[in-house]
């Protein structure tokens, strides 16, 4: 059993049967997570931008697997790198990514980046190319921990969490909530999760304000797999309509893609949406629904402490679930 991709920058790079068998292999793993199967290896992690969970999870499951990690922090342990082809590089990057990435691959058995995406303007932001130049000239595995467009990892322990809760997911109810925050995420982890959710045949509706409709292809590929594999998708739906009947509540703020780099007019469209807040009272509308969040999570602003911390709430499973599906991974991609 392998994972079945060179690369993943986004989960659909595997199949669905290499994603059941990635999480039943993390299934295995939860029970019995201790091991040597990765002993010499190591995997290279580049941080743009910063993380809680999926640096810790990422160093502990190389260490639980018996290998080691290596964490650079961009400005902090490395400068900045230039990722287009044929320029004349007299900016600030004294390095090109395919340089980096041809001696990285000399030192490590796989590298795991988490981008910055520039925040100017989506069009560009969505080509997600700094991941994909280290994946292009990288010569060892690329693992993407959160690009702007998808964040795979993250889509594997949503997966894995509902499975856990719901246990066959084809014509469950899942809401996409959009949640009230000062600072929001971009769309990559529901991107990813969108599609995920799709692929295993649930009904997915997806509840936002106005002017916060994900990418347009997204949605696109999104309605294609809903047709091939039984599901069914609504986006754009008010939060009571997208609550009522769903099995399982998925809260996420992200940017507003039509004001993308422009921080005013985000800011002024965001104050119209305090109400866009998860609490028990929304909840209750669900069927005896349970709650998820990929975190960070903002407190009584994007959900109530009494539905973070209440019986209903998945969140800390799932951030558990990224330990165990990401050893899953690594035991696929560097076992042989
Ligand atoms: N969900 C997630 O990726 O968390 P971090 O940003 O803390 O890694």
């Amino acid at each position: 059993m392998n994972a079945g991709c060179r690369h993943l920058i986004r989960l659909e790079d595997m199949t669905k049967s290499q994603v059941d068998d990635l999480l039943d292999l993390s299934m295995r793993l939860k029970k019995r997570p201790a091991s040597d199967q990765l002993a010499g290896r190591t995997v290279g992690l580049l941080f743009f931008r910063g993380s809680l969970r999926t640096r810790t999870s990422f160093e502990s499951a190389m260490y639980q697997l018996g290998g080691n990690t290596i964490n650079l922090t961009a400005q902090a342990d490395f400068w900045e790198l230039e990722e287009r082809d044929g320029t004349v590089m007299d900016g600030k990057a004294p390095e090109h990514i395919k340089d980096a990435a041809a001696i990285m691959s000399c030192y490590v058995n796989a590298l795991a980046i988490r981008p910055r995406p520039a925040g100017q303007a989506w069009a560009v932001d969505r080509k997600d190319g700094q991941i994909r130049a280290w994946a292009e000239h990288a010569r060892v595995p690329v693992i993407n921990m959160e690009s702007a467009l998808w964040h795979p990892l993250q889509a594997l322990a949503d997966v894995m969490t509902l499975r856990e809760s719901l246990g066959e997911l084809a014509g469950k109810r899942l809401a996409i909530v959009w949640t009230h925050s000062p600072a929001p995420a971009t769309p990559a982890a529901v991107n990813s999760l969108l599609h995920a959710a799709l692929r295993y045949g649930m009904q997915v509706k997806v509840a936002h304000p106005g002017g916060f409709e994900l990418d347009s292809e997204v949605l696109s590929e999104a309605r294609t797999l809903a047709s091939e594999h039984g599901g069914k998708l609504e986006s754009g739906v008010d939060l009571e309509s997208a609550v009522r009947g769903a099995h399982v509540v998925y809260g996420r703020s992200w940017n507003s893609l039509e004001d993308y780099g422009n921080a005013t007019l985000a800011a002024s469209r965001r104050s119209r949406t305090t109400h866009w807040k998860i609490d028990e009272r929304l909840l209750a509308l669900g069927q005896d629904a349970r709650l998820m969040h990929a975190m960070p999570v903002r407190r009584n602003l994007e959900i109530s402490d009494e539905a973070l911390d209440g019986p209903r709430s998945l969140v800390y499973q799932q951030a558990e679930n990224r330990l165990h599906s990401q050893k899953a991974l690594l035991s696929l991609l560097l076992r042989n």
